[in-house]
Parts: C-alpha cells; sequence; structure tokens
C-alpha cells in the first residue's frame, strides 16, 4: 500500500490530494479540460443529476463555472460517469434494496454521491486501510446527511462482516494503490462475502498492476480470477476517441461477475 501522502490540511481534503487531482496543469488548460469534461457528461445526462446533485466547493474542492451550466468538479463528474455506467449494466438507478461496498472509499466521494442519486440504496459500506480516510469518511458522510445508508467500517472488522450483505463492490483507483497481497486479501474477502458484482477501476490504460513495497508492479488479475470473478464488461471511461484524447485520461470502468 503507498504510503499516506500529505492531504494538506484535513480542513481542504476535498482539494488536491492523494484522493482527486485537479489542477495538475496550467488554470487554463485545466478550464478547458473541464469543460470538455462537464460537456461529455452533459450530453449523457438523463436524470438531470449535474443540476440535482450540485457542486458546493466544501472542503477545498476545486470547482468550474462556466455561462449555462451548473458549477462542476472532477468529483461530480467522475461520479456521475461511474454511477451511469453502473446503470448502464447493473440498472442501480432502478433497483431497490441495494447494498454497495467501497473499497479504498476515501474521503467519501462516491459515497456521498451514490447516496445522493440512488433512491433504492440501502448500504453503502465504506473501508480504507489508512486511518485518516476512515476518520474523513466517517465525517464527511455524516456532515452530507447520507449516513445512513452510508456507513464506515473499520479494515480490521471486515472479516466480521457476514456474507451475502452485499450486492456490489466497488474499487475506484484503490486496487493500483495495493499491494498483491493487498488484493489477494480483499479478492478473498469477497469471495467470502459472495458478493456477485465487482466495479473496479483501475489506474492503467491496460492491465491491472499492484504497486509493491519497492515499487514493482505485479499482474493482480490471476488474484481477481482465482477468486472466482470474470471480467464480464469494460468500456473506456471517455467513450469518445476526441474526449479521450483532449483530456488525456485513458481509464476503464470493469465490471466482473462471480462464477456460480
Ligand atoms: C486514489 S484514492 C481513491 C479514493 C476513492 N476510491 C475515490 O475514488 O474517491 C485510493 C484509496 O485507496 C485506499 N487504499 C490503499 N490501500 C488500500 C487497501 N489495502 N485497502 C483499502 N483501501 C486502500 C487509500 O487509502 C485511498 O483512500
Amino acid at each position: 500500500m503507498q504510503k499516506w501522502i500529505d492531504v494538506g490540511s484535513f480542513r481542504y481534503f476535498r482539494g488536491e490530494s492523494m484522493y482527486v487531482w485537479h489542477y495538475r496543469e496550467s488554470p487554463r488548460t485545466s478550464r478547458l479540460k473541464y469543460f470538455i469534461f462537464l460537456n461529455y457528461i452533459a450530453r449523457r445526462d438523463a436524470r438531470g443529476l449535474l443540476r440535482e446533485l450540485g457542486e458546493d466547493g466544501a472542503f477545498g474542492c476545486w470547482t468550474f463555472t462556466y455561462p449555462g451550466f451548473p458549477t462542476c468538479s472532477r468529483d461530480l463528474l467522475d461520479s456521475l460517469n461511474e454511477l451511469y455506467f453502473l446503470d448502464r449494466h447493473l440498472d442501480v438507478f432502478s433497483r431497490t434494496g441495494l447494498r454497495l461496498i467501497d473499497i479504498g472509499a476515501g474521503y467519501g466521494r462516491l459515497a456521498h454521491r451514490a447516496s445522493s442519486a440512488l433512491s433504492g440504496l440501502s448500504d453503502y459500506c465504506c473501508v480504507d486501510a489508512v486511518p485518516e480516510s476512515t476518520f474523513l469518511c466517517e465525517y464527511y458522510t455524516q456532515f452530507r446527511g447520507v449516513a445512513p445508508p452510508a456507513r464506515v467500517v473499520p479494515l480490521p472488522e471486515v472479516p466480521n462482516l457476514p456474507p451475502a450483505s452485499f450486492d456490489l463492490a466497488i474499487n475506484v483507483h484503490s486496487f493500483s494503490e495495493c499491494t498483491l497481497a493487498a488484493t489477494e486479501w480483499w479478492m478473498r474477502e469477497l469471495a467470502r462475502l459472495h458478493v456477485p458484482w465487482l466495479f473496479l477501476v483501475p489506474n492503467e490504460a491496460a492491465g491491472f498492476l499492484s504497486l509493491e513495497a519497492d515499487s514493482s508492479r505485479i499482474d493482480y488479475l490471476p488474484a481477481i480470477e482465482s477468486a472466482g470473478y470474470r471480467l464480464v464488461a469494460e468500456e473506456r471511461v471517455f467513450a469518445d476517441d476526441a474526449v479521450r484524447e483532449l483530456i488525456e485520461i485513458n481509464d476503464r470502468f470493469c465490471l466482473f461477475q462471480l462464477q456460480q
């Protein structure tokens, strides 16, 4: 697991941090890229969630405002893109009693957005290996008034979670920060819990690579497959080639299903 990176100040944990980058280039370039990102999401936002969920910039979150559009952020745009992918494959907007476990939930970005957008959500269980994240996530989900359905479980308590408690496991940019041993542990837990679906967003454009203590990287796909999961859907985060090229993000959404 990667060492804790300075999150600046706890007061600004939604700003430039280990969780979500925002300003990696000049403000002008960022502004142009975010406009392309915003347009991409706005064209697909059949449920009007950009406006409904909104972005208030709390806790240092970088926001972008353009005439004729609601204020946006990476937090909001990434979350909507992820939720629409999950809806395309698992109908998450229509389901009732939906129970999710988020591995490496960070400060609770997706816990907050999913809890606001999914009316049928009954449980959003957040787990993180870094105690500061666990603390922030608990604070943030309470601050946003989404706990419940969001809740935070300390990592050592994961083996006590009962089987058949979850419909979907979420892993957004977190296995890419884990050692192979940590991912193997998580995959054994998901198999024990009998979670039927795993949504994974790796850091790399191809393959599935761990991050070892010596900075080497090992393919962790065999760990996923030996736990009984198979890749059943894979999409580029940006389906549009031009958008992908201009924003320079080649991430993928991957959906694995537990084989019976
Ligand atoms: C890049 S952040 C992404 C946070 C969140 N998933 C999001 O997309 O907003 C990666 C997260 O993985 C967590 N993490 C790293 N190793 C982990 C492990 N072994 N088990 C669970 N979480 C871990 C980190 O603490 C961090 O919160």
